[in-house]
C-alpha cells in the first residue's frame, strides 16, 4: 500500500482583513526558499480574502481551501455561500462541519453531509470535521460520537480523492490542551476502522485523517508522526505564515538545505 501523503491546513476563523494576505506572501516566500516537497500545504481565510488569496497563491503549491458552504448551489439563503460560489472565487477545499458550527450554528450530522456533497457537486474536496465535546470525553462516550458522526456526516459516496476527515477534539481547540500521542493514536485509528466499515477497505484505507486542535510548532512533531494521523487542521498557528511553516516543515528531510 502506498503511503498516504500528508496535509497541513490551516483555518484561520472568522480572522484576516486584506492586511492579513501579507502572511500568505511570507508562507510562499518561505516555501519558495525552503520547500516542503514530502507534505501538501492548504490555507482557508475567511470567505471575504478567496478572490485575493487566489491571487497571491497564483502559481505556487499551496492549495485554498474554504471554511463552510450552503448545500444548495444558489437561492434565497441571504448571508450564505454555496459550494460552487467559493469554487467560483479560487477554491478547491472546503472545510464542512467544524465543532464550531455545529455548536455556534446548531448543524447536525445530516447537515454536514449535505454540505459535504455540495462540494462534490461544485469539484470541492470537502473536508469533513468530527470531534467530541469536553462533556462527552469526560462521559467515556468519545468512540461512540466518533463512530456517529462519521455515520452521519460522511457521505457513502465519500472517496479519498474527494475528502479528508479532521479529527478535533472540542476541548483541544484554541485551549492549549492536546491529547496525548497515545490517545490520537488510539482515537484515529478507530476513526480509521468506522471510514473501512463505512466505504470498504481501499478508500477507507486510502482517505486522510488529520488531527487538529492547539497544534503548534512546538508540539508538531509529536502530533504529526502518530500512527493514522495524516496531517493537521491548525487554527491560531496559521494565522502566521512563518509560525504555519514550521509546523509544516516538521516533515521536511532533515537532511535538505
Ligand atoms: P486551534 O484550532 O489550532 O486554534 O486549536 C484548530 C481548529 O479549530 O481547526
Amino acid at each position: 500500500m502506498t503511503a498516504i501523503r500528508p496535509l497541513v491546513a490551516g483555518n484561520w476563523k472568522m480572522n484576516g482583513l486584506g492586511s492579513a494576505l501579507a502572511e500568505l506572501v511570507t508562507l510562499r516566500q518561505v516555501l519558495a526558499e525552503k520547500p516542503v516537497p514530502e507534505a501538501d500545504v492548504m490555507v482557508c481565510p475567511p470567505a471575504t480574502l478567496l478572490t485575493r488569496a487566489a491571487e497571491v497563491l497564483e502559481g505556487s503549491n499551496i492549495a485554498l481551501g474554504a471554511q463552510d458552504c450552503h448545500p444548495l448551489p444558489s437561492g434565497p439563503h441571504t448571508g450564505d455561500v454555496s459550494a460552487e460560489m467559493l469554487a467560483d472565487a479560487g477554491a478547491t477545499a472546503v472545510i464542512v462541519g467544524h465543532s464550531e458550527r455545529r455548536l455556534d450554528h446548531g448543524e447536525s450530522d445530516a447537515l454536514v453531509n449535505a454540505k459535504a456533497r455540495a462540494a462534490y457537486r461544485a469539484d470541492l474536496t470537502a473536508i469533513i470535521c468530527i470531534g467530541e465535546t469536553q462533556a462527552q470525553h469526560q462521559d467515556g462516550g468519545t468512540l461512540d460520537v466518533l463512530k456517529r458522526q462519521v455515520q452521519g456526516s460522511v457521505p457513502e459516496e465519500a472517496r479519498a480523492m474527494n475528502t479528508i476527515i479532521a479529527y478535533e477534539p472540542v476541548w483541544a481547540i484554541g485551549s492549549g490542551l492536546t491529547p496525548t500521542p497515545a490517545d490520537v493514536a488510539r482515537l484515529q485509528g478507530a476513526i480509521r476502522e468506522n471510514l473501512r466499515q463505512l466505504l470498504g477497505e481501499t478508500e477507507g484505507r486510502a482517505m486522510r485523517i488529520l488531527y487538529g486542535g492547539s497544534v503548534k510548532p512546538a508540539n508538531a512533531a509529536e502530533l504529526l508522526f502518530v500512527p493514522n494521523v495524516n496531517g493537521a487542521l491548525v487554527g491560531g498557528a496559521s494565522l502566521k505564515g512563518l509560525d504555519f511553516y514550521e509546523i509544516l516543515s516538521a516533515y521536511r528531510d532533515p537532511e535538505a538545505t
